[in-house]
Parts: C-alpha cells; structure tokens; sequence
C-alpha cells in the first residue's frame, strides 16, 4: 500500500512513521510512504506558499497553486483517493480505516496555518476526515494517527494477524483485560480461567469484560452493540438460512443498513459486500435502493428479487450457493497432523490449482494468513482457506492424495480453529456440487434449505 503525504513538514511525517511496526513495515516493503513538500511546487521566487484570507480574519491561508501542483505531481490523470485531514471532515473510525485499506494508494494532503483555499480542495478532495473534536496546529498528526491504523490492517504488517481482527472496536465492544507474566504482582492474581486453557470459558469471560467495560466507559458503542445482538438472536430462528448475516455481525464485520422482520440489509465492511434478505417485493425494491452502488450483493434468494435484480437492474447472478454451517459444541478430530498456515511460498502452487483469475485476492488470502496447508513428507499436497466473507472454502487436494481423509482433515482443523476464535464456522456450497455437499454431511455441518444469491455487475 502506498502513502503519499503532501505538506510543508515531510521530515516530520517520515520522522514520525520510521520506528517500530510501522517502521518494520516499511522496511519490508509492505507499505510505502512518499512525503511531498508543497513548498516544492510554489511558483513564488521567495518560495511563498500562503497569503491572506479574502474577507478578513486572522492568520493566513494556504493558496491553491502549490497544493494543486504538488498533488498533480502525484497524481497525475490517476483517480487516486485524496483525503484533506481537517476538524471540519466526518470522524475517523476503525470502520473508515477498515474501508481506506482496501485502496492500494491513498493521498493526504495537511493543512497549516488557517486552511487551504477552497477552490483546490473543491478539485483534489475526495474525503474529509477529522481524527476528533479539538484542533491541532497541522495536518500532519492526524495523517499519521491515520496512516498508522490503516496499515496495521494491511496483510502482514502485524505479526500475528488475528489481532488486527479481533481487538477492540471490530464489533463494537472494546477490548478485554489482558495479562501477561507474572502470574501474581503486587498481590493482583491473574483471573483464574486465563490459566485454565478453556478456549470456550476464556471467550465467554473476554465477551463478559468486553461488555461491562464498554457499557460503563461507552454507552454509545454498548446501544449499538445490544442492537446488534437483538438483529442476531432474530436471525438465528433461521439459522442455516442465515448464518452468513448472523456471523458477519458477530464477528463485528456488518453495519446495519436496515432491519425490521425478514426485511433486512446489511453491509459487511471486511468484503465490502451488502446482506440482503427481502419480504416482499415492495419491500425489495425499497432495500435494493438503498445499496450502495457499485456493490456486490449476497441475497437469499427469491424469484421476485431475481426479476427485480436481473431484468430490471441489470445484475448479475454468479453463483447460487447453499450454507452450511456447524453448530455442534465438540472439536472435530483431524487425521492429518501436519496442516501448517501457508505463505507466499506456496502461492504459485495455489495458483496453479484453485483455479481464479483473481490472483490479488490469492495473495492477500496468503498474506494475511486465511490458508492453510497439508502436507505429507514435507511435501504440500492440498489446502483450504477463509474467504473475505468470513465462510470456509477453496478446499482443494492433489489428486493422488484423494480418499485419504485430507480434505476432511483440512476443513476440520479449520472449523476447529473458527470456534476457538468463537465463530460458527459456515461454508458455501455452489448448487449441484454434490462431493463438496457430502463431505459437509459427513462432517457434521447442517445444510440451509434456502439458497444465497452472489449477485454482481
Ligand atoms: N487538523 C487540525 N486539527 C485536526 C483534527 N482534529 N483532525 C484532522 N485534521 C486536523
């Protein structure tokens, strides 16, 4: 992911992002950070860059022609997300930071001194954004406060990144008291059930933590939690049919859009997909407006919504998919021992066999840790993976490996490894695929009568 930073301080931005994770990101050539000096692009010959307000007032302003030049230098005919970092923007957020990493290049342009001149934030700026309620000298800050969220989510800038997606504010609750060694210190025992290894208990005491914790010091985060677990407890009556809605708002994903009765839209920010489910018709079309456009769409299928979205919306159906989804409360056995997460080594040979055209997202799906492979003598001989969505798939096993239990292996480990993370585990299974159906049943998962729609343009 690449940063450009247009200012009058670069050496401070670079200063500020060179140390730490950040700075091991860097290094690494995960993220890139170009720092540009707007006072480069003045055509002032005493390298004037600001003057004063028209109307009167305090301070002075930045002019148009430096800012506008520096961002061209960047930018030139590419559209290229500009963010102006003001107190007047909309308030930045793990959800705003969660939508700003899926771009592979991203523009901020600090302000200093009063502002800058109206007329070329009115041709750069694509997004206001405000780090908060006070006001600070410069911009610079606030691009770094943002550029340090934002690349933590990048696929391998955290070490372990199941952290990026389980600590606080990924579903509305902020996070639970942690403890690391000794187990005693100033006579304050570590909580008991942290020792006892009880993946299950350990959950349920982190969710109890985050709740209190929240409700006491964020009201507001707590309302929109309780929103959240109401809108669950009414989908789960119909679980199979609707465990993906279920387990995007749970695993803190989804924003409601809408939902009272069957009628219900959501939007999962890690996919970037809206959930859609209608009652009638009417309803439909009154749902299917409010998706964002440009979006892709999973919809429990019903025949009115596939007039309404194919003939007269101009949408596309991908793929029609059943669910399903394990419930039980055991651990699944796994025969094969040695499934290990994969890493760009492998990606030629998941390339190679999981046949895509989307390679981006294979490489993103490695890098941030969602396949998993099996091996026998140390050779890799098949895989399976967690798909942006959140269910499991991509399941694949080299055919002299076939009717060795591998594949039933894969995806129980993978199941196994969901429910310690307290998830339900779900997978889609493309109608008609009738091997992949059987191994679910084998496996214990519970199959949804309804079908979801893949829909797209
Ligand atoms: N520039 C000055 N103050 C700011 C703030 N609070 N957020 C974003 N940019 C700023």
């Amino acid at each position: 992911m690449k940063f450009h930073v247009l200012t009058l301080f670069p050496e401070m931005v670079m200063q500020g992002l060179n140390t730490s994770i950040i700075g091991r990101a860097l290094e690494n050539k995960l993220i890139d950070i170009n720092a540009v000096n707007i006072r480069d692009y003045t055509q002032d010959k005493h390298g004037k860059v600001d003057d004063y307000t028209y109307g009167g007032g305090a301070g002075m302003l930045m002019q148009a022609q430096p800012v506008f030049d520096a961002w061209q230098a960047v930018c030139g005919e590419k559209k290229v997300r500009t963010i102006y970092v003001t107190p007047q923007g909309k308030p930045f957020s793990q959800a705003e930071a969660l939508d700003l990493a899926k771009e592979k290049e991203l523009v901020f342009l600090c302000g200093h001194y009063e502002g800058i001149d109206e007329r070329v934030l009115e041709e750069v700026v694509t997004d206001y954004i405000s780090i908060g309620d006070y006001v600070l000298t410069g911009g610079e800050l606030p691009a770094m406060v943002m550029i340090d969220a934002i690349s933590r989510l990048v696929p391998g800038v955290l070490n372990n990144d199941a952290s990026a997606h389980t600590e606080s504010f990924h579903n509305d609750l902020l996070e639970y008291p942690q403890y690391s060694r000794p187990e005693e210190w100033h006579g304050k025992r570590v909580p008991q059930v942290l020792l006892s290894g009880n993946h299950t208990k350990i959950n349920e005491w982190r969710l109890e933590h985050s709740k209190e914790r929240t409700k006491r010091v964020r009201p507001d985060l707590y309302e929109k939690y309780l929103q959240k677990e109401s809108l669950i407890k009414s989908l789960a009556k119909n679980k199979r049919s609707n465990i993906h809605m279920m387990e995007s708002l749970s695993r803190g994903r989804a924003e409601i859009i809408y939902a009272k009765g069957k009628d219900i839209l959501l939007y999962d920010r890690a996919c970037q997909v809206c959930m859609l489910s209608a009652e009638s018709p009417e309803s439909g079309e009154v749902l299917i407006q409010k998706v964002p456009s440009g979006t892709s769409l999973a919809v429990t299928s019903q025949e009115f919504l596939n007039e309404m979205l194919v003939e007269c919306l101009g949408f596309q159906i991908y793929h029609e998919c059943y669910q399903a989804c394990y419930t039980k409360r055991e651990p699944l056995p796994v025969k094969n021992k040695d499934i290990r997460v994969l890493t760009m080594d492998s990606y030629e040979y998941v390339l190679q066999n999981y046949h895509t055209e989307a390679t981006d997202y294979i490489r993103e799906r490695i890098q941030s840790k969602y396949l998993y492979g099996a091996y026998r003598d140390e050779q890799l001989v098949g895989f399976v993976g967690e798909h942006d969505d959140g269910s499991m798939g991509m399941l694949f096993v080299e055919e002299a490996y076939r009717g060795q239990g591998i594949g039933t292996s894969l995806e129980a480990y993978l199941i196994n490894r969901q429910r310690e993370a307290g998830y339900i585990p779900y997978a889609h299974i493309i109608k008609g695929n009738a091997s992949s159906m059987r191994l679910q049943e084998r496996l214990g998962l519970y199959m949804s009568k309804d079908t979801v729609w893949w829909v797209g343009k």
